[in-house]
């Protein structure tokens, strides 16, 4: 029988399938009392039992065994060698985009979060780093705009509101033959359905407020490391800019991983027929769901994820429409975020996405009378009379 009598040792349950990596953690219970709900270490600080002899544990912001817990789970789910817990997504974001230095250069999906982009223009930019926005699902131009400066290929994929999906392999290859890190958003499909490390990415990150958490009550980031060298680099910055999750959100998180893969096979099939209905509903003008068959890249996502997720992006056909229609909702809210348990709708053009000029926005097609919807668990048959009822009355 195995015993635990620190926090330290643990068991790194590779052997086992994800689903019950997720729910019995790395730890999985508190060492010490055998409490079964891993501990919330709600402590900043630890008592020393001499100058030789400690617990391994020092100051919060440093190490803590609740985020450490959640961390190490993280770690065991993407096959990374470490992972770090942020306060929030933009936290993992912006800790990542520390590994670039003055005069280099980074690749970034055109078709992005908001704030990644906020954090390349204000940030990158004071810093003397340039960036430039691709469309990674053309490798020509990916091609195109890499340059000898470029030490970094940020790439989001599903991307947000698009759905556009870039085959992570074949960037990922061809950025390592030039020497290049290649960091992938798996915010939309989690290591659930996509494991970018596996497909040859050298870091993720979430925003683990979405699908990790899922329940819309914390925000929260991780960054996943490939190799020990990353991690060693990533644990001082960390150290430095104190931007760690909470003990508190930390356990918030990790009960909310416990049940990842019931929600994200729920989101997926509950998505899947909320697609079908919104394609064949006479006032969705274009529907964007990375599940068509008829999706142009369709094929990729087949060889590299195992999901589709539960993002849809719609249009209909005036702004009018999109007024009355938000008005009308009943169940599904409108509200930025997704990934949660409840059904929640947005405007990207108003609200996620306000830091992409006009210009930019209707290049990618992000237009006035697009919505980005994040289907949630409810029973499916009362999502779809939501969306009916909105848009029929
Ligand atoms: C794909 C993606 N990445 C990162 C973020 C930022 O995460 P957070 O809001 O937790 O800071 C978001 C937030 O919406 C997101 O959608």
């Amino acid at each position: 029988m195995k015993n635990f009598t620190n926090y330290t040792a643990y068991d790194k349950k590779e052997k086992y399938k994800d689903d019950t990596k997720a729910v019995r953690g790395a730890l999985g219970h508190d060492p010490v009392t055998g409490a079964i709900s891993f501990p919330i270490f709600q402590s900043a600080t630890y008592r020393h039992i001499s100058i030789k002899e400690n617990t391994n544990f020092n100051y919060s912001r440093i190490i803590n065994p609740t985020r450490e817990e959640f961390e190490r789970t993280m770690a065991l789910l993407d096959h990374g060698a470490a992972a770090f817990a942020t306060s929030s997504g933009m936290a993992a974001i912006s800790l990542v985009l520390t590994m670039l230095k003055s005069k280099e250069h980074i690749l970034i999906s055109d078709d992005i979060y908001g704030g990644t982009i906020r954090a390349c223009t204000d940030t990158l930019k004071n810093n003397n780093i340039s960036y430039t926005q691709v469309d990674f699902t053309n490798f020509d131009e990916v091609v195109k705009n890499t340059k000898p400066n470029t030490k970094m290929m940020f790439i989001e994929t599903p991307t947000n509101p698009m759905m556009k999906v870039a085959d992570i392999k074949k960037i990922s290859d061809y950025a390592h033959s030039l020497g290049i890190m290649v960091v992938v958003d798996n915010t939309f499909l989690t290591s659930y359905y996509q494991k970018p490390l596996l497909l040859g990415a050298d870091l993720v990150v979430y925003s683990a407020t979405k699908y990790i958490a899922g329940h819309n009550d914390v925000l929260a980031g991780v960054v996943v490391a490939k190799t020990n060298e990353q991690a060693e680099y990533l644990k001082t910055e960390m150290a430095i800019h104190g931007a760690c999750l909470s003990p508190m959100d930390s356990w918030l998180a990790l009960r909310g991983l416990k049940t990842l893969g019931l929600r994200m096979e729920r989101h997926n099939a509950n998505a899947m027929k909320v697609a079908e209905f919104l394609r064949n509903h006479p006032k969705v003008k274009k529907i964007y769901y990375v599940g068509f068959k008829d999706h142009p890249e369709y094929e990729i996502s087949l060889k590299q994820s195992t999901g589709f997720g539960g993002m849809i992006s719609f249009e209909l056909d005036s702004i009018e429409t999109v007024n009355k229609f938000l008005e009308k909702l009943n169940l599904i809210l409108f509200a930025e975020s997704l990934g949660g348990v409840e059904s929640l709708i947005t405007h990207p053009a108003s609200r996620t996405h306000t830091e992409v000029s006009k210009e930019i926005r209707e290049k990618l097609g992000i237009s006035d009378t697009l919505l980005r919807l994040s289907v949630g668990i409810e029973d499916v048959e009362d999502i779809i009379n939501d969306l009916k009822n909105a848009l029929e009355n």
